[in-house]
């Protein structure tokens, strides 16, 4: 994919907020967790700093190994196609030491171009199969999730992962669904069963998609989503310098939750929380549900 590719679009949530919260230091080290398109990376580059980006997706590290030419060039800018759970190896992959990195950042979830243009079952539109995989590498899909759980780990996924409370219903219609279609050897598509949990849901006229917290629940699962922020997070804490600070930006309540348990951490203290403006939610819509926690450590 070449930088110049459009569908690659990605909007940064609270850019300035959190390169400013991350007091990004002239020649300081930083590790960007989620690098996707890269938003947040240019703007801590563009502090004179250096930084480790990270990313499980091929799409978004071909993209910006092309946008950051130079950078990488100039040894400014290290991309490690990595699962961020791994972030103490990544470190060391380029020579980096722990304990020495002044600051990192993690913009959990999903970029707008995987959502939008990636085509792999993440919107409720897509005419493709429920992969919902953000690493090919991974070998179990959404999709294979709906064949092999049984209804009843189903409902517990739904309401577990995604507070679903129609959630033995939907596993129900889902079940019966999949086995027609398996009758008839055709794939499970993302916008079948997005219609599917529509024509099942009490609330067909909410604001929110009826599917949302279902597709939500199975993203989680297929990305092993809260294992490994919950794991890369205590590494993280080990790397960082003292004083140096961790920026991490949530968007549901399960990955909220446990960026906030962090101010249980003894090595850590709470300097922040931060919400979007109204201007920025007018301008980036997806950014409504984000929140900003701002930790140092001691
Ligand atoms: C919201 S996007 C980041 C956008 C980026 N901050 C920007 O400004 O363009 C989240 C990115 O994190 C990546 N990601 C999600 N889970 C990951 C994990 N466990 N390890 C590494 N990358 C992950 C996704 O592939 C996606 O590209």
């Amino acid at each position: 994919m070449s930088s110049n590719d459009l569908n690659y679009k990605h909007t940064p949530v609270l850019l300035k907020e959190a390169v400013k919260e991350l007091k990004v230091k002239k020649n300081g080290k930083y590790i960007d967790c989620n690098l996707g398109g890269g938003g947040h990376t240019k703007a801590i580059l563009g502090k004179g700093a250096l930084v480790l980006g990270l990313d499980v997706d091929t799409n978004a590290i071909s993209f910006c190994k092309q946008k950051f030419v130079a950078e990488i060039k100039e040894e400014r800018l290290f991309i490690v196609q990595k699962n961020f759970l791994y972030i103490d190896r990544a470190v060391k992959s380029i020579g980096w030491n722990s304990g020495e990195i002044d600051g990192i950042l993690y913009d959990l979830g999903l970029s707008m171009y995987q959502f939008k243009g990636a085509k792999k079952g993440f919107s409720f539109n897509d005419e493709t199969k429920l992969d919902m995989r953000m690493n090919n590498e991974l070998q179990v899909t959404a999709e294979d999730l709906l064949r092999v759980l049984s209804e009843k780990q189903l409902a517990n996924l739904f309401y577990e992962y995604g507070g679903e409370v129609q959630s033995k219903a939907f596993a129900k219609a889902i079940k019966s669904f999949v086995k027609e279609k398996d009758a008839k050897c055709e794939p499970i598509l993302a916008k079948d069963v997005a219609q599917l949990i529509k024509n099942t849901s009490k609330y067909k006229s909410s604001r929110v998609h009826p599917a949302t917290r279902v597709f939500q629940a199975l993203r989680i699962a297929v990305n092993s989503e809260l294992d490994n922020l919950q794991g890369s997070l205590e590494r993280a804490i080990e790397l960082l310098k003292p004083n140096a600070r961790l920026v991490i930006i949530t968007f549901h309540s399960l990955e909220y939750a446990i960026s906030k348990n962090l101010e249980e951490s003894p090595a850590l203290n709470l300097i922040k929380i931060v919400k979007p403006s109204d201007e920025e939610i007018k301008e980036n819509i997806s950014s409504r549900s984000a929140t900003m926690h701002v930790y140092e450590k001691v």
